[in-house]
């Protein structure tokens, strides 16, 4: 296991869309989800590191939230809830950057575990943002395209 370098802005492997993983089982990938979930712990604030922050051009994602660990290979959004909330994100590939970005607040996600077996999960708040947030990574979309411009009075 080893803690990987991330990637910061403005390199351009983060506008990358990434590949699909065809084989979960892949030694190369375990030991990347091995060396993701070692790299997101290390940074402790963090909640989700996506494979393009790790100068990786694939579909995964790792998120630990609430003492849970999710491994999302090829994760795609199935649906989401019109009613959207504002608040606050950062981003390791940003660091110290926290702006407000409008996200919906409910998320059903379908993906992969690392066994290859289809998940399906449901989210809302907290954890519904951040798989909007590690989704859009993998699809080179970054928070600081969806901030909310708040505009503040005189
Ligand atoms: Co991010």
């Amino acid at each position: 296991m080893a803690v990987l370098p991330i990637v910061t802005h403005p390199n351009p492997i983060l506008r990358e869309k990434t590949k699909e993983i065809t084989d979960p089982k892949d030694p190369e990938i375990k030991e990347l989800i091995f060396d993701m979930i070692e790299t997101l712990e290390k940074s402790e604030q963090a909640v989700g590191l996506a494979a393009p922050q790790v100068g990786k051009n694939v579909s995964l994602c790792i998120i630990q939230f609430e003492g849970k660990t999710y491994i999302l290979i090829n994760p795609k959004i199935k649906s989401k809830s019109w009613s959207k909330e504002i608040f606050e994100e950062g981003c390791l590939s940003f660091p110290g950057k926290f702006i407000p970005v409008k996200r919906s607040r409910r998320v059903k996600i379908e993906a992969l575990d690392r066994n290859g077996n289809k998940i399906v999960l449901k989210a809302d708040g907290f954890l519904a943002r951040v798989f909007q947030h590690e989704i859009d990574h993998l699809n080179g979309i970054l928070y600081i395209d969806k901030e909310v411009k708040i505009k503040k009075k005189k």
